[in-house]
């Protein structure tokens, strides 16, 4: 039997096959290749040595996806496809929503066809909105997200748990990620964002290499040790193992479950840059700007009840992230067009 991952080419997913192929799981990826390379995929065969069989396809594609699961032999699903640009979403609402939504739709209908009912969601902590206490369990309330990508994710939430409600066979593990960085420790794979990019970890190893003249740092009036904002950092690979562990757990019949995953450190952006430095030897010009619309000040993770329930628990710091991340960029200064 064989794991579907959908997203499976992008910057998580990616890192996620390799730790499912190295667990010992058969993997079949679908992937539109919309915001991905194929080449992350011979990279995984590289790491790994074993091949990734993989489909160019949409998750929309009703038909394209009826052939995947009549051919292969799938019982259980981790959902990764989608469009996650936040500022893009709000120029782009209908995209956002057809895709991340109209597509989840699909996928689950085809796969409750299949009688195929575990799934393993990729959420956000951007469902939390704007923290009232931090840090965030997950009996924190949930917000108002501040953008319509932020509301896919929620409503796919709603989404899976209702559909889970009403159909008890289904086992359904909603992942709410903070900040995911950091990259495969060979270099090989890491995150490969599309133009300029719009997260912090990217646009520093970009300012590094030297692709960028100097990073902007959105505002330093919020009210946290610096004044700017604070995030929950987490290494991608120990993200990709909390996958495997969900997929461990969903072999329990757990029902519907959420889960943080997260390290419990908040670490600001001048923190970052500090950090950035110190594990590379690189300097990181930067400016003071704007604060950008739509953040929050700060949010970080309580994630016990992964510790407890999956026995995950985040094993990379900073030092390695920081460390993890510029090995890809300068091994990669193009992504995988070099
Ligand atoms: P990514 O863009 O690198 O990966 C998403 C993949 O999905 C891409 O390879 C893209 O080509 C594919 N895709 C998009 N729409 C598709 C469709 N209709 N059919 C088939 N494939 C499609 O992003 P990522 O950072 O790896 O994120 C993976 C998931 O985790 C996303 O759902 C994202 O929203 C979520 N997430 C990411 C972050 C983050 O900061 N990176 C934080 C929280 C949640
Ligand atoms: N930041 C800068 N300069 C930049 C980029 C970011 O100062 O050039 C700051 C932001 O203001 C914020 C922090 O760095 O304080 C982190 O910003 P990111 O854009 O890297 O991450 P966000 O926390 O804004 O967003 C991330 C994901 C979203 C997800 C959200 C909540 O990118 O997909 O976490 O989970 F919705």
């Amino acid at each position: 039997m064989a794991i579907l991952v959908t997203g499976g080419a992008g910057f998580i997913g990616s890192h996620t096959v390799v730790e499912l192929q190295n667990a010992g799981y058969d993997v079949v990826v679908v992937d539109n290749l919309s915001n991905s390379s194929e080449k992350s995929l011979e990279r995984v065969k590289e790491i790994t040595g074993k091949e990734v069989k993989f489909y160019k396809t949409d998750i929309l594609d009703r038909e394209g996806l009826e052939e995947i699961f009549a051919k292969e032999q799938i019982d259980s699903c981790i959902h990764f496809a989608g469009l996650k640009a936040v500022g893009e979403s709000v120029q782009k609402p209908w995209e956002y929503y057809n895709n991340n939504i109209a597509g989840t739709l699909v996928l689950v209908d085809v796969m409750r066809k299949h009688n195929v009912k575990n799934i393993v969601f990729s959420s956000s902590s951007t469902v939390y909105g704007t923290p009232k206490s931090v840090p965030l369990t997950e009996k924190s309330p949930k917000g108002e997200p501040t953008n319509p990508y932020g509301w896919t994710k929620s409503m796919l939430e709603q989404i899976l748990s209702d559909i889970q409600k009403a159909d008890p066979e289904w086992n359904v593990i909603l992942l709410r990620y903070f900040n995911p960085i950091g990259a495969h420790k060979s270099g090989k794979i890491g995150e490969n964002p599309n133009g300029i990019p719009n997260n912090l970890m990217p646009y520093i190893t970009q300012v590094a290499v030297g692709k960028l003249k100097e990073l902007g740092v959105f505002g330093n009036d919020y009210p946290t040790k610096d004044g700017t904002g604070v995030r929950d950092y987490i290494h991608v690979v120990d993200l990709a193992e909390g996958h495997v562990k969900a997929v461990e757990k969903i072999k329990e019949n757990p029902g519907l479950k959420i889960y943080n995953l997260g390290t419990g450190i908040g670490y600001s952006v001048l923190d970052i840059v500090k950090s950035f430095e110190e594990a590379t030897g690189v300097k990181i010009p930067y400016v003071i700007k704007e604060r950008r619309a739509g953040d929050i000040a700060e949010n970080y993770a309580d994630a016990t009840l992964a510790k407890e329930e999956l026995g995950w628990v985040a094993k990379n710091g900073i030092k390695e992230m920081c460390e993890d991340s510029w090995r890809w960029q300068s091994m990669n200064p193009n992504g995988f067009e070099d």
